[in-house]
């Protein structure tokens, strides 16, 4: 089965993409654009094939997963595709009681707060996420020539839903446990590396072409944290996957300070929000990593020549790197107008036309 051969040569077409050269820092035809969060709700369409389908069960259904991962491909012409699943699926799959709650995001039944709770992480295997191989083998088929990324939840962030419950704005219970009782800590994010990485080994098995690492609420934390805390989680991770050969992406919001910290945990590219200027953030995140971002999300709440004015901008600020993945600072927002995102696509593609 897909799941027991190593991933072959990628299809030559999909592997001279402009956003694995992108990637790779190899000169492209134009600068590959795609969006964090380009499924989901701000699609008629997601909407629904979604209706009366509960989150986390529509990311078990192989038919589905594939529909909902090609709508944004098909509408707005992206340069990649997004596998659809979600951080807290692998965690799901190994038995741990959570539901992702409508408009809140996602909530653990027990919390992980003791030693004895690490027994409830167990570790993930392949047959756990069938699902995943099977909807991967139907997403590749579809897809062609345009990459899919594979993406999951790095260490910190799996962990600030496990500790705290659910959503935080301050990660109270989950930094106390980091400044408190650092051996604990240190095993609660060694045990989600290897579920982590066991879950990126089944989507690049089964054909993504790159990997996304989300550490998305990594940016409460200051550097030296970062790097005693929870650099070595997520190096384990990247550190698991580099086999492969696939690009390596790593993103988190209010990562300003920590930027060449994550580029040296592993990335290949490292994603920056919208904060840091990308001329600035080549700077701090130092050579040899293509760069992911940055277009401020709101933005396309605003009308047309905005939109391509700030474009024009984050695209300015690139020209002096050698390798630019076109995104937003962070993922589309529920009520972004589809339409809005179909011209910014097309504006970077023409604006960048080589
Ligand atoms: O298009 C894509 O980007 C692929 C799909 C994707 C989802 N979640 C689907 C989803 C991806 C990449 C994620 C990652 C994810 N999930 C992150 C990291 C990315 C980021 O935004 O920083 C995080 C922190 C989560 C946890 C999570 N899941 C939250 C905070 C929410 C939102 C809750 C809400 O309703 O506002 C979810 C739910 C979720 N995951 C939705 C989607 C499409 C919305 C739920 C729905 O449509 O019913």
């Amino acid at each position: 089965t897909a799941n027991d051969s190593p991933t072959g040569p990628q299809p030559t077409a999909t592997y001279d993409s402009a956003f694995l050269k992108a990637c790779r820092r190899e000169p492209v035809p134009h600068t590959p654009v795609w969006f964090m969060r380009q499924a989901g709700r701000s699609l008629p369409e997601y909407r629904k094939v979604r209706e009366g389908v509960p989150m986390l069960e529509s990311c078990t259904r192989p038919e589905l997963v594939t529909e909902i991962t090609l709508q944004p491909v098909r509408r707005h012409d992206v340069d990649a595709a997004i596998y659809y699943s979600d951080i807290v699926v692998p965690l799901k799959a190994i038995g741990l009681g959570l539901d992702i709650k409508p408009g809140i995001g996602p909530v653990v039944d027990e919390p992980i707060r003791t030693r004895a709770d690490l027994a409830r992480l167990r570790d993930l295997t392949p047959e756990d996420v069938s699902y995943v191989t099977e909807a991967i083998g139907l997403l590749t088929k579809e897809l062609g020539a345009t990459p899919l990324i594979g993406f999951a939840g790095a260490p910190f962030t799996l962990a600030s839903y496990l500790v705290e419950g659910g959503p935080s704005r301050t990660y109270e219970n989950a930094k106390a446990m980091m400044y408190g009782d650092p051996e604990l800590w240190a095993d609660l994010l060694d045990r989600l590396a290897d579920i982590t990485a066991a879950f990126l080994k089944v989507q690049i098995e089964a054909g993504a072409s790159a990997v996304q690492l989300f550490d998305s609420w990594v940016g409460a934390l200051a550097p030296a944290d970062y790097r005693r805390s929870v650099m070595p989680a997520s190096a384990k991770v990247f550190d698991a996957v580099a086999g492969y050969g696939v690009p390596r992406i790593h993103f988190g919001v209010g990562t300003g300070e920590l930027l060449k910290l994550m580029g040296e945990a592993g990335a290949d590219v490292v994603g920056v929000d919208y904060r840091v200027p990308l001329d600035e953030a080549v700077h701090r995140v130092g050579p040899g990593k293509a760069l992911q971002g940055n277009l401020d999300p709101t933005v396309l709440f605003t009308d047309k020549d905005t939109v391509e004015r700030r474009a024009r901008e984050v695209l300015d600020a690139a020209a002096g790197l050698d390798g630019h993945v076109f995104n937003l600072g962070h993922g589309v927002m529920p009520n972004t107008d589809p339409d809005a995102l179909t011209r910014l696509v097309d504006y970077v593609h023409t604006a960048t036309a080589r």
